[in-house]
């Protein structure tokens, strides 16, 4: 089984993808960070993320590993554990805009596929069920208000030590909103049988209890 959870930055598609998966005993596969991996990359080697040809020039030197521990999944570039370094305002960023790349999202859509094989999957992303899981018996797509998920972030973030004004939040988020949304390839849309939940106003345990109803009726 498969559960595909697509939804905007903010909107708490990790929080409650992990809490899913732990509570259903699945892998946590979070889709995101292959993104930011392949940004981590093309800034260690000096390269623009907008720099499309040089982006996709670079992807043959390039190989990423997963490592699914206890729950939580580590992120390998070229052998090197990059985990920690993969949420930077600097990765996030250029997550962003490599992500808009055609060539960037059809070398990433096998590497997700074959982890998608392992089955007993909880995957997170924004394309899971429209391209990369199309045949996902449970999907999810959450939305959030814009100010809910500025503010969300903007906690999270003052928490890992990256805060700066609200303000700038709002407008990175947004910017990252019409990207992921606006993008020819795979924008964010949701699967037309995907199940839409507003989180703005639901706390975290009310979204997975949500869920874990659906995935049941499913099972
Ligand atoms: O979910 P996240 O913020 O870690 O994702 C990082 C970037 O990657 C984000 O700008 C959107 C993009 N992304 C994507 O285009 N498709 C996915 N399946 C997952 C993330």
């Amino acid at each position: 089984m498969i559960i595909a959870i697509d939804g905007p930055a903010g909107v708490g598609k990790s929080t409650v993808a992990k809490l899913l998966a732990a509570r259903l005993g699945y892998l946590y596969l979070d889709t995101g960070a292959l993104y930011r991996a392949v940004a981590w990359h093309i800034l260690r080697h000096g390269i623009d993320p907008a720099d499309r040809e040089q982006v996709a020039a670079s992807l043959p030197t390039l190989s990423i590993q997963m490592l699914f521990q206890n729950g939580a999944m580590r992120v390998l570039v070229n052998d090197a554990d990059v985990t920690g370094e993969l949420r930077t305002p600097e990765v996030t960023a250029a997550a962003s805009v490599v992500s808009a790349i055609p060539a960037v999202r059809e070398w990433l859509l096998p590497v997700q596929q074959q982890i998608g094989q392992r089955g007993s999957v909880v995957a997170e992303g924004r394309d899971i069920g429209t391209r990369i899981f199309p045949s996902a018996p449970v999907k999810f797509f959450l939305e959030a208000d814009a100010t809910v998920r500025a503010e969300r972030r903007h906690r999270e973030l003052v928490a890992a030590g990256h805060g700066g004004p609200m303000e700038k939040t709002y407008q990175d988020l947004s910017g990252r909103d019409e990207r992921d949304r606006n993008r020819v390839v795979a924008p964010l849309v949701p699967a037309a049988d995907a199940r839409l939940i507003d989180t703005s106003l639901l706390q975290i345990d009310e979204v997975v209890e949500q869920m874990l109803a659906v995935v049941a009726a499913a099972s």
